[in-house]
């Protein structure tokens, strides 16, 4: 991958998940890369950031749990109402444990968790992982409670991670989000996804996933799909709940007993 650190000058060191990177300390030499990591100054704490030419022009995104997006969905999000929450099954106040096996930039776990569940997550891809670790340590210490605990991060392979955990480990839900072509490249397409496709790519073997998260979830797997998408592996689910531009496939695996 062609991506580069940029030290600006009393910038902390690069996460250790980015060590391996060249590191630049002059702006100039990051147009000789698809894309560079830098820890913006400009705010008490740094912030982690990716920055990246798309469509001629220069972009850049920094994870935030706390504010933005992600908590304007935790605030006025609709609770339990929603599509997510119904495709987990989150009724009778039961507060699952969830494995996210595809993070990202961790929006839906974090929906999740402020719903009540628990959650681990596992991200592959270290560039991807380094900036949802740098949102989840700001996070932890900041004043929103939720993300003090139940809200990990692991960075490794889903597939073989899944197969490790011992009884103990299993979780109630795994919830599977891997990435899946935009139809066009619309303005639809947000720009936060445009920058983290070119960290990851396709997942050309998403297919994979399923049957080792049906295999060791304890009672059901969930995995969201673009509407226009074909099943996940081309195997039907229990039941689907239709999203705007989304879908949850839920295959049901057997009921907690409340
Ligand atoms: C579409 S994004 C997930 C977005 C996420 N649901 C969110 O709310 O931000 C898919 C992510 O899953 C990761 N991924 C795909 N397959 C994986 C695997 N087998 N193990 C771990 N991570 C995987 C990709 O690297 C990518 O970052």
């Amino acid at each position: 991958m062609n991506f580069a650190f940029l030290a600006k000058p009393n910038t902390p060191q690069a996460p250790s998940l980015l060590r391996d990177l060249p590191t630049v300390t002059d702006q100039s030499q990051v147009s000789q890369y698809e894309g560079y990591f830098y820890y913006n100054l400009e705010n008490p704490q740094p912030f982690l950031s990716f920055a990246a030419p798309l469509d001629n022009k220069e972009a850049s995104f920094t994870l935030d749990l706390t504010s933005g997006a992600i908590a304007y969905r935790r605030q006025h999000g609709g609770g339990r109402k929603q599509h997510i929450a119904k495709a987990c099954g989150l009724k009778h106040n039961w507060n699952p444990n969830i494995l996210d096996a595809t993070a990202g930039l961790g929006r839906d776990a974090a929906e999740l968790r402020s719903l009540g569940c628990s959650l681990r997550m596992i991200e592959r891809s270290p560039f991807v992982a380094s900036l949802l670790d740098d949102a989840i340590q700001r996070a932890q210490q900041s004043n929103v409670e939720l993300f003090h605990s139940d809200f990990s991060l692991y960075q490794g392979q889903s597939v073989q991670l899944i197969e490790h955990l011992s009884q103990q480990q299993q979780p109630d839900i795994i919830y599977l989000d891997p990435m899946f072509p935009p139809k066009s490249k619309s303005a639809a397409v947000k720009k936060e996804m445009r920058l983290v496709k070119l960290l990851v790519g396709d997942d050309p073997d998403a297919d994979e996933l399923l049957p080792v998260a049906l295999n060791h979830a304890k009672y059901r797997v969930v995995v969201k799909r673009p509407s226009y998408a074909p099943f996940l592996n081309n195997q039907k689910p229990s039941m689907s709940i239709e999203s705007k531009g989304n879908r949850f496939d839920v295959y049901v695996l057997s009921s907690p007993s409340f």
